[in-house]
């Protein structure tokens, strides 16, 4: 008989479908199978400093499966080591680390499941380092990115809504022989651009790990014109950048160890392409459309399983781990082992080059 009594679940960062998803498979195998109370903290690390926390029951998890987003509200600016605070009309930034770590104890938390990509996973080990918060972390992020898991949900519902995009702009692209772009999400990694490109057929992919040549892609577009194809489609990721450039930042948040906000990717190339062949473009940016929607079949499994086994875990008293996919297998690793580690593409790798045998240019640099 497993001694769990109370299991404490959190969403933090951007949010991605297939949250909900986990939160419902964490609420019934801990009601179910241990028979234990389940807390839900809202709004990610905010709710675990400001002690907002609502109860999780059965009643509360019917039919969220197919539901986008999560049903305890996220955070991607809440971290307890330097929260933002508001006195007199003034904002200040204030660890409140401690407040995190005491609310855990009044809640009476056995553990607490972390469900988030590297930023919000780095925050639960810093607790876990601190004052021995018993935490469990669940992948997820449409990007994609984390080195520890093979999978995380949410990558494959963007690049199915990123794909139908494509499809879409093929048939306008072409009535008026344009150049369209598409922007989407990744940040530092190019795999939503890279699946969903190749998916939709497109001529030309620009990635973060591929810095992009420019006078390549005036070379391609040029040649698709000259064999009678007057348009072409490039699909461009948020955080790719020209040889010798820079990712194109919108916005640097106040917090140093907050992310900056990527964007403009797709018009900075679009507009350099106009003014080189003279052909009309247009931009298109997908933006937060790729993280809504409900969760793909793979997805709505995948959560699934990571939360089942997040609380199993707890159970056996493995704490300080994620759980991951393995091949096919779910997994755990050490959470030293799942944070900073980021999972790019690889520029000689198999996708790439099974793209690139079909025609797709990624505008690397000529060799010299
Ligand atoms: O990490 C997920 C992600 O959707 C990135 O692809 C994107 O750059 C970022 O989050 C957008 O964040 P926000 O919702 O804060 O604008």
């Amino acid at each position: 008989m497993s001694k769990l009594k109370r299991v404490g679940v959190l969403t933090g960062g951007g949010d991605c479908p297939g949250l909900n998803a986990v939160i419902r498979a964490v609420v019934k195998t801990s009601l179910g199978d241990y028979a234990a109370e389940v807390v839900g903290i809202l709004d990610g690390f905010e709710g675990l400093v400001f002690k907002k926390v609502m109860p999780l029951s059965w009643e509360n998890v019917r039919g969220i499966l197919t539901k986008g987003g999560t049903i305890l509200g996220s955070s991607t600016r809440a971290n307890p080591f330097a929260m933002t605070v508001e006195r007199n009309g003034k904002k200040f930034t204030e660890d409140k680390s401690a407040d995190a770590c005491r609310n855990f104890e009044e809640l009476g938390l056995d553990a607490l499941v972390v469900i988030g990509g590297d930023g919000t996973l780095t925050i639960a080990k810093e607790l876990r380092d601190k004052c021995g918060l018993k935490v469990v972390g669940v992948p997820k992020t449409i990007d994609n990115d984390l080195s520890a898991t093979d999978r995380t949900f949410g990558f494959e519902t963007a690049v199915i809504t990123a794909t139908e995009a494509i499809d879409k702009l093929h048939s306008t692209a072409e009535s008026h022989h344009r150049v369209m772009f598409v922007e989407l999400m990744g940040r530092e990694a190019g795999w939503i651009a890279l699946y969903s490109g190749l998916a939709g057929g497109a001529d030309v992919i620009l990635i973060p790990e591929i810095p992009y040549h420019t006078p390549r892609l005036v070379e391609k577009i040029e040649r698709r014109e000259k064999y009678g194809m007057k348009f072409s489609i490039v699909v461009v990721a948020e955080g790719a950048r020209p040889v010798g450039g820079k990712m194109s930042v919108i916005e640097k948040p106040d917090q140093p160890w907050a992310l900056p906000r990527l964007g403009g990717a797709a018009q900075r190339v679009a507009d350099e392409v106009e003014k080189l062949t003279k052909k009309e473009t247009r931009v298109t940016v997908l933006g937060h459309l790729q993280r809504g929607g409900s969760p793909t079949a793979f997805d709505r499994n995948l959560a699934t399983r990571l939360g089942v086994e997040a609380v199993n875990l707890i159970a056996r008293g493995e704490f300080g781990r994620m759980v991951c996919l393995s091949g096919r297998e779910i997994k755990s690793v050490p959470l030293e082992d799942a944070v900073g580690r980021q999972k790019l593409v690889d520029p000689h790798g198999e996708m790439v080059r099974a793209a690139a045998a079909t025609g797709i240019e990624f505008c690397a640099a000529p060799e010299k």
